[in-house]
């Protein structure tokens, strides 16, 4: 028997004018339009945004740039996958309307001078510190992309979790119309959460990825306990340097502003988030308190 029928693809366009013209009909319409960012490699964390934005909106526009401005010089942005026709079809099937694939030259034509530069959330020693500029090229290019879509609400993962508190921080910041919605991570049977980055891993190198998620939430469960989180933590940045890895951060934090804990006159909601590297591949997490 022949499979159930392929959903057609959804319309590429690669230019700002041609999906502005794309957008005029829905928005003549009234129809509420949801925006998924992504750099593609796309995998079920991704597809789960598209799926969240169905639910919210009337039509979804994915965007697919590969954002070299977010990439430090020694960074992995000329080996980023780019997995064009499998990309398409996952989205075929996810049910996107329109799919915004620019160029570089595109988003960043020759005589470009404006980047935003991000502080709050985006300045507190997380991943900014070790990648210096990576969110100034984020926000910057998710600024661009809200004004050409001009979406009425943006779905982003908790995943990314200081990267979805700068650009919440920066849409209110820049009164642009658009909710910006935080969606739950999706992750593998083990624990390890899906990135585009997983398919650098070694087989050994995967097999001791899960680790991350293991002490994330062994240390939720242990702080929400009462344990105390530095003495917590401390025991959770060995056992992940016993796997392997090169630990860049563990830490527990305010969800919201993401300060160091003991800087808040109230007792704030706690998120803990890790960086580390293993072997070439840097994976990031995170997990609620
Ligand atoms: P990218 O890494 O492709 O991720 C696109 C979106 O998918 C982000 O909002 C990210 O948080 C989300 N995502 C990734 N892995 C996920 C998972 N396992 N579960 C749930 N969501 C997941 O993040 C970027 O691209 C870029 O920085 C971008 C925002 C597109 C700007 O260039």
């Amino acid at each position: 028997m022949a499979k159930a029928a392929k959903k057609t693809r959804p319309r590429v366009v690669r230019s700002v004018k041609a999906l502005r013209e794309a957008l005029a009909e829905w928005r003549e319409r009234k129809a509420v339009i949801a925006l998924v960012p992504t750099m593609g490699a796309l995998h079920a964390g991704h597809i789960s945004l598209v799926a969240l934005a169905k639910k919210s909106a009337k039509k979804v526009v994915v965007s697919i740039f590969v954002n070299p401005t977010q990439f430090g010089p020694h960074e992995d942005f000329s080996r980023y996958p780019r997995p064009i026709e499998a990309d398409l079809d996952k989205l075929s099937e996810a049910g996107a309307d329109l799919v915004f694939m620019p160029d570089a030259k595109e988003i960043y034509p020759d005589g470009f001078a404006t980047m935003l530069k991000p502080t709050g959330p985006a300045s507190v020693g997380l991943d900014d510190k070790f990648r210096p500029g990576h969110f100034d090229g984020v926000a910057t290019v998710v600024a661009k992309l809200f004004t050409s879509v001009m979406p009425d609400i943006a779905i982003f993962g908790d995943k990314d979790y200081q990267q979805l508190q700068v650009i919440k921080t920066m849409a209110r910041d820049l009164h642009l119309p658009v909710k910006v919605i935080g969606a739950p991570i999706v992750r593998e049977k083990d624990g390890l959460a899906l990135s585009s980055r997983n398919v650098y891993l070694s087989p050994t190198e995967r097999a001791a990825a899960p680790v991350l998620h293991q002490v994330l939430k062994e240390s939720a469960k242990a702080i929400a306990a009462g344990e105390d989180p530095e003495a917590v933590l401390s025991r959770g940045r060995a056992k992940i340097m016993s796997a392997g890895f090169k630990l860049d951060y563990l830490e527990a934090r305010d969800a919201a502003t993401l300060a160091k804990l003991g800087e808040q006159p109230r007792k704030p909601k706690v998120r803990l988030l890790v960086a580390a590297k293993i072997g070439k591949t840097r994976l990031i997490d995170n997990f609620a308190v």
